[in-house]
């Protein structure tokens, strides 16, 4: 079955522009429309999925929804360009806001996250400052599935970078980044493939 995507940020976009980059150059297959859509309409990401990849860009409609209205906003969108339940991925990529229950009961296992850390470790916000403050000598990136437990969902794939003695938060950033870049569109491909499968909550590899 062709897969319609939605990645949704807030920022930057610097996983959503490795992922469309990703679908331009053939890397993930089976995918049939995609549409980005932002909690922040002044996110830089919409401007490159215009400009650069001409794909279609939503804005979350309200100014400082609350989680019930934010959701119903995205349940709109995603009804809109017909991503849904049993042909629809939502990749949260920088996306800045928690999801309501509603949406992730309705859209189980198939929205994924990337966090900048080897998860469980350093769940939440600045996990690279965590990282650095915990004195690791490893960190990474992890792409997951999303449940109600923040960054807690089954693992999809991880990488790992050193942590140097100089490093700081910018720095380790940085490192993990290049790798966010690659594991992404690996996992949304695993899953457009139909690669994944969940056995006792964690994730395995047909
Ligand atoms: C990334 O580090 C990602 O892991 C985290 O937020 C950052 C988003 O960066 N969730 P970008 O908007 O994809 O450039």
């Amino acid at each position: 079955m062709l897969i319609n995507l939605a990645i949704l940020i807030s920022g930057r976009g610097s996983n959503m522009f490795a992922i469309l980059e990703s679908l331009d150059k053939g890397k993930i297959h089976n995918v049939k429309d995609v549409v980005v859509v932002s909690n922040n309409m002044d996110a830089q990401g919409l401007v490159i999925a215009k400009n650069r990849f001409n794909i279609k860009t939503e804005v979350v409609s309200r100014r400082n929804p609350t989680r019930q209205e934010m959701d119903e906003s995205i349940l709109e969108i995603l009804h809109k360009y017909d991503i849904t339940p049993q042909n629809g991925l939502i990749c949260l990529a920088g996306f800045m806001k928690v999801l309501g229950p509603k949406i992730i009961s309705s859209y189980q296992n198939r929205i994924m996250n990337i966090h900048p850390s080897l998860l469980p470790s350093f769940k939440g916000l600045n996990a690279q400052r965590q990282a650095i403050m915990a004195g690791v000598k490893i960190s990474g990136c992890t792409v997951h599935f999303v449940t109600n437990e923040l960054d807690g969902g089954p693992i999809i794939l991880q990488n790992c970078v050193p942590v140097y003695d100089k490093d700081d938060e910018k720095s380790l950033s940085e490192r993990i980044l290049v790798k966010e870049h690659e594991i992404y569109p690996e996992a949304i491909n695993l899953f457009t493939n139909n690669k994944l499968v969940l056995e006792n909550n964690r994730v395995v590899q047909k």
